[in-house]
């Protein structure tokens, strides 16, 4: 059993063969955080809690002055579930407020039990992981009036480097409980010499990678858009400030959630470091009914640098995140109409479109934006998910795709709201914001208030009408603007953010149960909410607005610490830096498709195009889809970005470099990772045969002129 309690030591050790989580009852029944790291078969806990200080403070109560010098002193010793308003000032994960206006708040022990398998959070997306698979630890605690419970879970994978965390809270008595912060995740570290890794943006400049080092105080990052948002992501490393890609300790932190999120990472006076991370607390104040599930956090460590966190997140995200049964299956070429028609088509004009996209090779084509009410604009009809017959007759376009062979998709919008349509003449309460304040609009459009289980349902009626009468294949889920104004007609302001998520899952969810053969892909203005939430339901999210294929590499690269490349919706597009061959070998390393007029390429673009598309059929599934993704070289820290992608079997592996600049003739090695060294490879296009112990040490010789912008995709295969 991967979960092994002490009695004699109140000490529980989560293991599995490379890491082992240690947490301890201190004499008074609080969670006191032991140890997060390798594999350790046995800890002195004295040595860890005893800080060498001659005096020391009890927690609680009276009958504590007879325990003094315990060698606890809250405020010093690490936690996992910090109280809040005693003497620890390091910031608490949980905060209630009590009926007399008391925020005091503290857990204590009171039960725990140990079972195979991972909890399901049920309204909520989490990891998922059979019995044979993972092993939980529950703990029971209240607090000291009994007046309110929290269940707090971790949950240790048998082959994955990560523990998940889960918690809820849960009122025991009749009187008025206010949640005010519900951070599920806490990770105190008897160290403060880390680099805090994480990744923000802007719309179009989604993750860009930020590294610095911690010091003293607190460094903190969020959402407060209501979404996870292009600013911020909920996914961040600690690592020590000499690891790389491939050495050094290094944690990553992950909330399984699309809504508001905290992270923040505390140094204390005594040189540790407190990780928080949950449900953001900004505008948050839930009236505790039966209980609050707050969303899933994980928690990943590695001993050999930050290419092995994103390993375990890959793997989890693929293996034990995504819901769609298919994930691992080879996915229809895509192309979308977005960049080529944006709102200006008909039906000649769509039907023009596919057949021009079967000529390059697609075999699902989306139908963006525009297809519904009288959305000639975009600041119309959100709301009014009907055709517009007169633009467009869906079902001949749909036919023809089909007669072409070609899977069809469309574009919904589900969680907003135009001024202008009919849902809103109707049902103006849908709107976000209230009639009495001023409203912001973003891109024209208002929010819808999916906290109001109506909205949701007429929401859902109307999609399940379009889904029943026309056969569609994929669904493109998009969300275009961030929450502002939270008055809703129904739900109490405290807690319109996470009842907005709530009411995002609980309609997701039940379309996809209503139709499990539908693929969905999320988006939100691009790559507005990439999050581990949205990935449960959604196998791929559009990465970005931003096609231009340079800045894609910053993106894509700082996407892919926490995310795998088969998540990562990539489109060859129109966007001019580079030319087709460059763009179309970038959009490779996401989930490849096509977005430009079609009918606007030249005969030699449509060939570079095709033989992309070639090289997509033959390996993508295998080497990039279910392969093993590896960072090579840093836009951000370099003139170049390289990355590669190896299959499972180690046989077939795709290279990818490009500089930035120009650079002159200079040395130029690069080395390549995760082939197997015995094996020998051929790369394509060169009469050598390499061992993959060469090509690990020495690597790719790449001595010459490089012009701005010049790039390589080398294809190796194993000799036999
Ligand atoms: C934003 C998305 O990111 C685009 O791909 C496109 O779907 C537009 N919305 C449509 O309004």
């Amino acid at each position: 059993m991967p979960i092994v309690y002490d009695g004699a030591t109140g000490v529980f050790h989560l293991f599995n063969r490379r890491i082992s989580y240690y947490l301890g009852l201190s004499e008074h029944g609080l969670l006191q955080h032991l140890y997060f790291g390798s594999r350790l078969n046995k800890i002195d806990r004295r040595s860890m809690t005893d800080l060498g200080w001659d005096w020391s403070e009890t927690y609680l109560g009276p009958d504590d002055v007879e325990r003094r010098r315990t060698g606890f002193y809250s405020d010093r010793s690490l936690m996992e579930l910090a109280p809040h308003g005693a003497n620890d000032k390091r910031g608490a994960p949980v905060i209630i407020r009590y009926p007399d206006g008391s925020r005091l708040t503290a857990f204590f022990y009171r039960s725990h039990r140990i079972y195979t398998g991972k909890p399901d959070l049920g309204m909520l997306p989490c990891t998922r992981a059979g019995d044979s698979e993972a092993t939980s630890l529950e703990f029971t605690l209240t607090d000291q009036a009994g007046t309110v419970e929290c269940r707090l879970t971790y949950t240790v994978f048998e082959n994955l480097d990560v523990i998940a965390r889960n918690m809820t809270l849960r009122r025991l008595t009749d009187s008025d409980i206010r949640v005010l912060r519900a951070y599920t995740l806490e990770l105190d570290l008897p160290e403060s010499t880390y680099d805090l890794i994480h990744f923000c943006g802007d719309w179009a400049q989604e993750r860009f990678l930020d590294r610095a080092p911690l010091h003293d105080g607190t460094q903190s990052f969020c959402s407060n858009y209501g979404r996870s948002s292009h600013e911020e992501n909920p996914f961040a490393l600690l690592a020590e400030p000499s690891a790389t890609e491939t050495t050094g300790q290094a944690y990553a932190f992950g909330l399984v959630y699309s809504g508001n999120f905290d992270f923040a990472a505390s140094v204390s006076k005594w040189k540790t470091t407190r990780v928080l991370l949950g449900l953001g607390d900004f505008d948050f104040e839930w009236s505790l009914g039966e209980e609050l599930v707050a969303p899933e956090a994980l928690l990943a460590y590695s001993n050999e640098g930050i290419e092995h966190l994103s390993h375990t997140f890959h793997d989890l995200i693929r293996n034990n995140l995504i819901r769609y049964p298919a994930v691992a299956k080879p996915r229809p070429l895509l192309f979308n109409s977005w960049e080529g028609t944006l709102l200006t088509f008909d039906t000649e004009k769509i039907i023009r479109y596919i057949d021009e996209a079967a000529r390059i090779g697609a075999e699902l084509f989306v139908l963006d934006d525009g297809w519904f009410g009288r959305r000639d604009t975009d600041d119309r009809s959100l709301g009014d998910w009907t055709v517009n017959e007169g633009k467009v007759d869906l079902k001949t376009v749909i036919d023809h795709c089909h007669r072409r062979n070609m899977k069809f998709g469309l574009w919904f919008e589900p969680e907003m709201i135009s001024y202008d349509s009919d849902l809103y003449r109707t049902h103006p309460e849908y709107a976000l914001g209230g009639r009495k304040v001023e409203r912001s609009l973003s891109r024209h459009q208002l929010v819808l208030d999916s906290s109001l289980p109506a909205a949701v349902d007429c929401i859902f009626a109307q999609m399940c009408a379009v889904l029943d009468a026309y056969e569609i294949d994929y669904v493109k889920w998009d969300h275009n603007r961030s929450v502002a104004e939270i008055a809703s007609a129904a739900t109490p302001s405290g807690e319109v953010y996470h009842r907005l998520v709530l009411g995002t899952y609980d309609l997701i969810d039940r379309l996809e149960s209503r139709y499990p053969h539908v693929f969905f892909e999320g988006c939100a203005s691009g790559g507005g909410r990439y999050d581990l939430g949205m990935l449960c339901y959604c196998p791929q999210i559009w990465t970005s607005d931003e096609t231009d294929p340079i800045q894609r590499l910053f993106i894509q690269y700082g996407t892919s610490f926490a995310y795998p490349p088969s998540t990562m919706g990539a489109h060859v597009s129109k966007s001019a830096v580079t030319g087709y061959t460059t763009k179309a070998e970038i959009a490779l390393f996401g989930t490849y498709g096509l977005e430009m007029d079609p009918g606007g390429l030249t005969d030699s673009e449509r060939t570079e195009i095709m033989k992309v598309n070639e090289i997509y059929h033959r390996y993508h599934c295998d080497v990039i889809q279910n392969g093993t993704f590896y960072r090579l070289r840093s836009p951000f820290e370099t003139n170049y970005a390289a990355f590669m992608s190896v299959a499972q079997d180690r046989k077939t592996a795709l290279v990818f470099f490009a500089n930035i600049l120009k650079e002159n003739n200079r040395f130029r090695f690069l080395k390549l990772r995760g082939l197997d060294p015995v094996r020998e490879y051929r790369i394509a296009g060169d009469q050598s045969v390499y061992t993959g112990a060469y090509l690990l040490n020495v690597g790719i010789n790449l001595t010459r002129w490089l012009d701005e912008f010049t790039s390589f995709l080398f294809i190796l295969e194993a000799v036999e």
